[in-house]
């Protein structure tokens, strides 16, 4: 137990090294060893991975004993000698191959995420985005910023649908969403062929639109909801990298539409899917947004927000307060409370507002016009 002056300094110490923990869990998703770990048919000794991976023994031993005690890794020790194995953790969430790998988000968390954080204390200062700072471009255009080059695009788009991967069916499945059949996606490349089939009968009911790029929570609406469409409503350069690297399939129930959601005219549809959309813009942009979304909703359609919620009082949970300083520096927004979105939902027409309450690291808030 300690003192209480040990535990404050204990506590002070997992603070300030929290930084290390994570390049730890970085670099050992860039090395490659949970994937190498994965294929191994054994556990493996700090040796052999060093010479797998082309990487120096000295460091390969350190990293993976530092894995080993954040329960990344299980050790075991065989004749004085320690073979690392992968654990339910790493198999589920650090290896490409599982259908739960968060391996893209890691990445973009560690390449692009990290380097905005160095410069906190000066987004806090200046109250915006720090991409001048740690890129050295302008962000006037936050998405311009964002996808400054193909690459950074690319990680983007492929790191957003991660998190889906694990809460997409749970979110998706918050309210019956049956009675809004024409579902739009947000990037049809992970789309399984064999779903897809299933979704191929020509929509019977107006469609439901989902702006983002992601397409994760679309196929998880095809996949509960069968008979729906989609249509993935996102920026120019998203919908041409989503057709050009991602093929989905022509004609299916997945449908791709290229715009400006504050400037171009929005898809008639029945239900639009805001899903961390709405966290990424000030109050004035939300409400600007939600005004045009009221505007091309149906009668009786309506709206689902995905965002990651604050408490009431807005004192947790930690991880949404994390994410909100995430949204600071790396976007113009905030995390909000469920009250912070009735109102501004109910600010641009919508009645009816239903919270999911699963108090999830994200939740479902759904209204109706
Ligand atoms: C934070 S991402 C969320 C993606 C997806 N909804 C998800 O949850 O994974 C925000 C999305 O909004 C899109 N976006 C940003 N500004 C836009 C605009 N003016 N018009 C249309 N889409 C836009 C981005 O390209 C991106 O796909």
């Amino acid at each position: 137990m300690g003192s209480p002056e040990d535990q404050a300094f204990g506590l002070l110490s997992e603070y300030a090294n929290g930084f290390m923990v994570s390049q730890v869990l970085f670099a050992a998703c860039d090395l490659g060893v949970f994937d190498l770990l994965a294929q191994a048919p054994e556990p493996l000794g700090a040796a052999a991975v060093a010479a797998r991976l082309g990487t120096s023994g000295h460091g390969t031993e350190l990293l993976l004993d530092a894995c080993a005690s954040l329960r990344l890794l299980a050790v075991e020790t065989q004749a004085g000698q320690a073979a690392y194995a992968n654990t339910a953790l790493s198999a589920a969430y650090l290896v490409s191959a599982s259908p739960t790998s968060q391996l893209d988000m890691l990445r973009y968390l560690g390449r692009t995420t990290y380097l905005c954080w160095a410069h906190l204390a000066e987004a806090v200062r200046q109250g915006r985005n720090q991409y001048g700072q740690a890129f050295g471009v302008p962000s006037g255009d936050l998405f311009a910023a964002v996808y400054r080059s193909e690459g950074e695009r690319l990680r983007f788009m492929r790191a957003l649908q991660d998190v889906w991967r694990v809460h997409g069916r749970r979110l998706m499945a918050t309210f019956d969403l049956s009675t809004f059949p024409v579902i739009c996606d947000l990037g049809g490349e992970y789309l399984p062929v064999a779903r897809a089939s299933r979704c191929q009968a020509p929509p019977r009911r107006p469609a439901l639109s989902v702006p983002g790029c992601s397409g994760a929570l679309a196929r998880e609406c095809l996949s509960l909801y069968p008979g729906c469409q989609v249509t993935v409503f996102d920026l120019p350069e998203v919908v041409l990298a989503a057709k050009t690297h991602f093929s989905p399939p022509e004609g299916g129930p997945i449908g791709f539409l290229a715009g400006d959601f504050f400037k171009d005219p929005l898809p008639e549809a029945d239900l639009y899917i805001l899903a961390r959309v709405l966290h990424d813009w000030t109050d004035q942009a939300c409400s600007q947004l939600l005004a045009r979304v009221h505007q091309a909703c149906r009668a009786g359609g309506g709206v689902l927000v995905v965002e990651s919620l604050l408490d009431s009082d807005g004192r947790g949970p930690l991880p949404t307060q994390l994410y909100s300083l995430n949204m600071l520096v790396q976007t113009e927004g905030r995390e909000r409370t469920p009250a912070q979105y009735h109102a501004l939902l109910a600010a641009a027409g919508f009645r009816d507002i239903q919270d999911g309450g699963t108090r999830g690291l994200y939740d479902a808030i759904l209204a109706r016009k």
